[in-house]
C-alpha cells in the first residue's frame, strides 16, 4: 500500500485529508505537535479503515530536528501533503516581532526547511508528489493580513522553482490556494458563505489534483477570477482600497 505524510496532521483541513486517502487506501504518517490529539485521530481513523496509522512528533519551527524528523521515518512516503499554517494576529504583529517572526517562521521558514529535504529525498529515488497548502493571500498583499500573506507568497514562489527543480526527476509539485475554509483558523472571522469551502471539498479537490498531476490549483473556481481581478488592480488604486 503506498504512504502518505501529512504535516500538520491536527489541521482539520489535514483530518479531511486523512480521511480522503485513508478511503483511497494509503497508510497514513501523521505529524504534528500536539501528541495527544493525533492519537485521538489514529484512533478514529483505524477504526473506520483498514490502514496503517502512524504518528510522529513535529514542530515546524524546530528547524534543527529537521533532518532527524526524516531519518526516523520507519518508510519514506511517495506522497507528501503539508497543512501547517499559522495566521497569526497582523495587528500584534505590526508591533511585536515576536507574533511576526512566528507567522513568517511557520509558513514559510518551517515548510521550506522540511520541504528542502523532503525533496532531496524524493529527487535520489525519482518519484513521489508533493502538497503543500499556501493561500490566495500570497497572490497580493493586503494590510488586512501582508505577514500571513508575505510568509504564503514565498512559499507560492518557493514552490513554483520546486516544481521546475523536479519535473525531470518525474516528482510532481501542487501547490493549494484554497481561498477561505470553514476551520479552527477561520472561526471566528464572519465569510461571506459562497467563498467558504469545506474542509472535506479542500480534501476532494486535493486528491482530483494529486491524480491529475496539477501544478496550482483553487478550490473554489470563484476564487480564481476574484484574485484575477485583485491582481490587476493598478497599484495607485490598490493602495487606496480598504482590504
Ligand atoms: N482555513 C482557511 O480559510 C485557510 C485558507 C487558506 C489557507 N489555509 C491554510 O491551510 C492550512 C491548514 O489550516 P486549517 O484551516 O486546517 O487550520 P487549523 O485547523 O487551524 O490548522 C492549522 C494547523 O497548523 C498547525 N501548526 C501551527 N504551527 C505549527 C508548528 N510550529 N508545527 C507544527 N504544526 C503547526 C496547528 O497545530 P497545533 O494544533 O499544534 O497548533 C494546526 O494543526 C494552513 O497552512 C493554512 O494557512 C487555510
Amino acid at each position: 500500500m503506498p504512504v502518505a505524510l501529512i504535516l500538520g496532521a491536527t489541521s482539520d483541513i489535514a483530518q479531511a485529508i486523512a480521511k480522503q486517502l485513508a478511503k483511497e487506501n494509503f497508510n497514513l504518517i501523521l505529524a504534528a505537535r500536539n501528541i495527544d490529539y493525533l492519537k485521538r485521530i489514529q484512533h478514529d481513523l483505524q477504526v473506520r479503515y483498514s490502514i496503517q496509522v502512524d504518528t510522529v512528533y513535529f514542530d515546524a519551527i524546530s528547524f534543527d530536528q529537521h533532518e532527524h524528523f526524516i531519518q526516523q521515518l520507519s518508510v519514506f512516503p511517495e506522497l507528501v501533503i503539508l497543512c501547517f499554517g499559522y495566521l497569526g494576529n497582523q495587528n500584534a504583529a505590526e508591533k511585536n516581532w515576536e507574533e511576526a517572526y512566528k507567522i513568517l517562521s511557520t509558513n514559510y521558514l518551517g515548510a521550506v526547511s522540511i520541504l528542502n529535504r523532503i525533496a532531496n529525498e524524493m529527487e535520489k529515488r525519482k518519484k513521489g508528489t508533493i502538497v503543500a497548502i499556501s493561500s490566495v493571500a500570497g497572490d497580493r498583499g493586503r494590510k488586512s493580513n501582508y505577514l500571513y500573506g508575505s510568509a504564503k507568497a514565498g512559499l507560492t514562489a518557493y514552490l513554483s522553482g520546486l516544481r521546475n527543480r523536479l519535473y525531470s526527476s518525474g516528482i510532481n509539485v501542487i501547490t493549494v490556494k484554497p481561498g477561505y475554509v470553514a476551520t479552527k483558523m477561520t472561526e471566528n472571522m464572519s465569510l461571506p458563505q459562497i467563498l467558504v469551502a469545506s474542509p472535506e471539498q479542500v480534501a476532494k479537490r486535493i486528491w482530483k489534483a494529486i491524480h491529475g498531476r496539477k501544478n496550482t490549483i483553487y478550490v473554489k473556481k470563484l476564487w480564481l477570477w476574484i484574485m484575477f481581478i485583485i491582481k490587476i488592480i493598478p497599484e495607485p488604486i490598490f493602495k487606496r482600497l480598504n482590504m
